[in-house]
């Protein structure tokens, strides 16, 4: 990095600068890490990293930088990106260069067409896809730059003033900090803290960025005051007089930039503070107009222009002579208040941007109006201006808008909305729409300008709306676009709008959708076409995705015919994927995974790489459903491969990564599934459309006996999803962990409670159904079992839940889906043999059955649960020996899968019904909570220690000696106890230990 004008001796920082350079050593270990530096303006955040920076140099680390540029609410597309990458292309020699970009060397070139390779064009259409997916890729390419930087060298990569950054930027860094898991890299944000009011944009990204473990924070106080003395003797060269320090310390509260300012403007000479102008604002341009009238107006210019003005440009404006601009340009420089441009280009900054502020804020209005028509003007002229092709656009814009011309503007941010998706800056090309909208009425020839319609450029503003990921916004935008439309005149314009918006509602969670497709279906004429093939394949799969499989099946078979006759290629692919889901859920799992596998093939003969990601993951989940577990666990896992070869994990990594998390979770394959998980959710954006994902991870967690992390992520899962969940898809699972969840902490009731509210969600969908049906029926049993615990002599009550969810299981399992879907045999199997536990007593016969179909499907872990109740049955019994056997099966899984919660379910058994496990050195791993039974009964672990010594028949006192208690905690515990069980006498409470096997310790 460039040095900057720097003034006196580099103060203090001494315990922030060791804690830089430890993570810049953690780094270079191939560590990646992220260091954020908050601060109030001027408080010394670039000065302390360029301290760092130049002993990172010193040490053979590579350093970047680059700052975000204050330039109107748009700011300028990937700003600091393509700064970073301008000042290494000077470091490096061409060769090299060009090695370093690899396959991003399009984009690059894009982003900084000085980079253009051998006079390679960086034109054309979007090289990436479009939308999302487009900057998904550019992000990863990226990436892939930073770390074949970092191959060579460790990387110190300095992003400066990220309260200025445009929201690329801001997503890209989240996504680097995500997706950096390996390498020899140090990214440096900082950041003005002061400048973050509540609703500034950079919080969010603040708080995700925290959440981060490798992300580390730091809040740069201002000096205090012996560091003051010590700037202060560094700058006057001498020790200050005391009355000047106070006088200084009182005035900057610390800050040494106004200090250095206070100085510049006297306050070291002998005239004495008191001379000095009182606010600081005013300290500051004290300065300027010392200056010559030519060189005031050169300020006033550049503070207009904005960070990086040329010359030619400030010649252009101020209308001077080379030899005046020069001087001019000389003595603010000499001044300290300019300063060139790091990095050799020909360009001026301020030497702070709290300078250009005020000598801005100072402008009048009509000068401003007039400065900024002149730099527009000039721009125009193409006079140059050493920005790239999106930031000269969107500079442009910002100076036709401050100069008050709308139908300039207009065009302006028409192009600079062009030049920015270009660069895949969406949510840029989306203001620079906003704006035309904004501007729309007051430009009379606007449609003639912008070169479309108000319909068109509500559609284009709301595609970059949803590929910014804004999809409300887009909504809004198609929503106004609709009402301008005539539908009887423009059907098929109506219509594919109508298409657009099911696509925001359908990513919004919004049941809509499925109208608004349905309308689009209705508008579009039937003549066989693309669009009409693509309008009838989408609402195939909404349908499936409402699991209105029959209908969906013929609507994906009328999309298919129409897209064969008419050559749709990408459209084909996307209706037989949905006809191929339809048929895997209506009971014809062969012809659907082989629609499935055709979509697949389709998708990549079109070469389109999105589409057929999409089908991987579409034939992936097919094969789940069908239960072709291994096969879907490799394709799952090969489309993860190929996705993060095309620079597309971000974009379909998680929901790959979901797919594969279920397969191998259900194969036992738990370690490998921990770490798919892991790594998918490391690279995941954090919002509703990723859900999917933690779901999965929640699941093994719960399965490990990891409960307060599932929990956690349930509870934001629950939170993310709107009220009202359309997506079946999500609400199966989530309330099946949640209510397992419960069941697990010894909550019953609850987990009761969300089956209930569950089971209206998800009744239409047999597969997502079974589970929640058959976990419904297990806590019934649970439940009985619990009652009769406590009331051996009454019957358990049963208000007829049970069995009205096991005859709708077994309406599903009997139904033309189960031919598809093989799990539902199994569910039902599990839940015939939960209700014998909860009628009681529970039948070992039918628990084999269950865990014999678990075993057939290849799933060890929801045999090995039916394995542990066949064992508790046998043991029940009196089948001792058969029991053994069993629970040994039981155990082996539980103990290699280090299930946790089970597997102290199954060493409880053992222990209480005194069987033998094999291995019998074999020590249960400790448990995730208290003994099942024991949370059951609402007992701490505390008090089942008590009710153990209770039934063992002791004493109050003995209790109180063998747990180092007093006597009258002791005797509060056992009162608590007696409570929980509903029992009135230590008798009935030591029957009930006895009875669940809690006498054993
Ligand atoms: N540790 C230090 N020792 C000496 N001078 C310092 C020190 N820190 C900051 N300064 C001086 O204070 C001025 C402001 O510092 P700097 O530009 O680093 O602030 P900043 O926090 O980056 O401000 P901004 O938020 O406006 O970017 C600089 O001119 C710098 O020379
Ligand atoms: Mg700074």
């Amino acid at each position: 990095m460039a040095d900057q004008v720097t003034m006196g001796r580099f103060v203090g920082r001494t315990q922030q600068l060791a804690w830089l350079r430890q993570l810049l050593a953690r780094a270079a270990d191939g560590q990646p890490l992220v260091a954020l530096i908050g601060g109030e303006a001027g408080v010394g955040k670039t000065r302390l990293v360029e301290q760092l920076a130049a002993a990172a140099e010193e040490q053979g680390v590579r350093v970047l930088g680059g700052g975000c540029v204050p330039l109107g609410e748009e700011g300028l597309p990937f700003a600091p990106v393509i700064q970073a990458l301008r000042g290494l292309a000077d470091q490096l020699e061409p060769a090299e260069l060009r090695a370093v970009a690899g396959p991003a060397r399009q984009e690059l070139a894009r982003l900084v067409p000085d980079l253009a390779w051998d006079g390679e064009a960086a034109t054309g259409a979007a090289v990436l896809g479009t939308g999302q997916a487009g900057q998904g890729r550019l992000f990863e390419r990226l990436l892939g730059v930073v770390q074949r930087l970092a191959a060579s060298a460790p990387l110190l990569w300095v992003v400066e003033d990220l309260h200025w950054a445009d929201r690329s930027t801001r997503d890209l860094l989240a996504y680097l900090a995500a997706a950096l898991r390996s390498g020899r890299v140090l990214l440096v944000g900082s950041f003005r803290s002061d400048e973050l009011d509540r609703r500034h944009p950079l919080r969010q990204l603040l708080g995700e960025l925290t959440r981060n473990r490798r992300v580390q924070r730091l809040e740069l106080e201002p000096f205090s005051g012996a560091e003051l003395a010590e700037q202060l003797a560094g700058l006057l060269g001498a020790d200050p007089p005391t009355r000047l320090l106070d006088d200084v310390y009182a005035r900057s509260q610390g800050n040494p930039f106004f200090t250095e300012e206070l100085v510049l403007a006297g306050a070291g000479d002998a005239v004495g503070p008191g001379a000095l102008p009182p606010n600081l604002r005013q300290v500051l341009l004290t300065r300027v107009v010392r200056l010559g009238d030519r060189t005031q107006q050169l300020l006033r210019v550049a503070a207009a222009a904005g960070p990086g003005a040329t010359q030619p440009l400030l010649a252009a404006v101020t209308g001077m002579s080379d030899q005046q601009l020069l001087e001019g340009l000389r003595e603010a420089v000499d001044q300290q208040l300019l300063l060139p441009e790091p990095g050799g280009s020909d360009g001026y900054l301020f030497r702070h941007a709290l300078l250009a502020e005020a000598v801005y804020g100072e402008l009048l209005p009509g000068e401003r109006v007039r400065l900024h028509s002149a730099l527009a003007s000039a721009l125009e002229a193409g006079v140059e201006a050493g920005d790239a092709l999106a930031s000269r656009a969107a500079r442009l814009a910002h100076h036709w808008a401050a100069a008050g011309d709308q139908p300039r503007a207009l065009s302006a941010s028409v192009q600079a909305a062009t030049a920015a998706e270009r660069v895949y800056a969406f949510a840029e090309a989306q203001l620079q729409l906003e704006r035309v909208l904004a501007l729309w009425d007051q430009v009379p020839d606007a449609e003639q300008r912008a070169g479309m319609d108000r319909v068109s450029l509500l559609a284009r503003g709301a595609e970059a709306a949803h590929a910014a990921g804004d999809p409300d916004r887009a909504a809004q935008l198609v929503r106004q676009a609709l009402a301008l439309v005539d539908q009887a005149r423009q059907p098929q314009r109506a219509g594919l709008l109508h298409e657009q918006l099911a696509r925001c509602l359908l990513w919004l969670g919004d049941p809509d959708a499925l109208g608004e497709q349905q309308q689009a279906v209705r508008l579009v004429p039937p003549e066989p076409s693309a669009e009409r093939a693509r309008v009838l394949g989408w609402l195939a799969q909404l349908l499936v995705l409402v699991s209105r499989f029959a209908e969906a099946r013929e609507l994906a078979e009328e999309a298919v015919a129409i897209a064969c006759q008419v050559g749709a290629r990408a459209e084909e692919a996307t209706a037989r994927t949905a006809l191929g889901y339809a048929l895997v859920h209506l009971g014809e799992a062969d012809a659907g995974l082989a629609e499935l596998e055709a979509a697949r093939r389709l998708a990549t003969q079109a070469g389109d790489v999105i589409l057929a990601l999409r089908a991987i993951v579409n034939h992936s989940d097919g094969l789940l459903a069908a239960g072709r577990l291994d096969q879907a666990a490799a394709l799952a896992l090969d489309g993860l491969d190929q996705a993060r070869r095309l620079g597309l994990a971000r974009l379909n990594g998680p929901i790959l990564a979901y797919n594969a998390t279920q397969a191998l979770v259900a194969l036992g394959r738990w370690d490998q599934a921990e770490r798919v998980s892991r790594q998918g959710l490391e690279g995941a954006p954090s919002d509703a459309a990723s859900a999917t994902l933690p779901l999965a991870r929640a699941a093994l967690e719960l399965g490990l006996g990891d409960l307060d992390a599932a929990e956690a992520r349930l509870q934001a899962i629950r939170q993310l999803l709107p009220a009202s969940i359309p997506g079946v898809q999500k609400a199966g699972p989530l309330f099946c962990a949640l209510a397992e969840l419960k069941l697990w902490r010894g909550d019953p009731e609850q987990a009761k409670q969300l089956v209930a509210e569950a089971v209206p969600l998800v009744a239409a969908n047999p597969r997502e159904a079974a589970p929640l049906y058959a976990l419904g029926v297990r806590i019934e049993a649970d439940r009985a079992e619990l009652a009769r615990a406590r009331h051996p002599s009454q019957p358990a009550p049963d208000d007829a839940t049970a069995a009205a969810l096991l005859d709708r299981l077994g309406q599903a399992a009997q139904g033309p889906a189960a031919a598809g879907l093989p799990e539902l045999a199994a569910w039902h199997a599990t839940a015939l043999a939960e209700r014998t536990r909860q009628q009681g007593p529970a039948d070992p016969a039918a628990w084999a059955t269950a865990a014999a179909a678990w075993e057939r499907l290849g799933q060890p872990y929801r045999a090995a649960y039916a394995a542990f109740r066949q064992a508790e049955a046998l043991s029940a019994g009196g089948d001792r020996d058969r029991a053994t056997t069993v629970l040994g099966r039981a155990a082996a899984i539980t103990g290699r899968l280090d299930a946790r919660p089970l597997d102290s379910e199954v060493t409880a058994l053992a222990r209480r019904a005194r069987l033998q496990l094999t291995p019998p050195a074999r020590t249960a791993a400790p448990a995730a909570g208290p003994p099942a039974p024991a949370a059951q009964l609402g007992l701490t672990p505390r008090e089942a220690a008590v009710l153990a010594l209770v039934a063992a028949g002791r004493s109050n006192r003995q209790i109180a000696q063998a747990l180092f208690i007093s006597p009258s905690t002791a005797s509060v515990h056992v009162s608590n106890i007696l409570a929980k069980l509903g029992v009135t006498s230590r008798v009935e409470a030591a029957a009930i230990a006895h009875r669940l096997g809690l006498d054993q310790r």
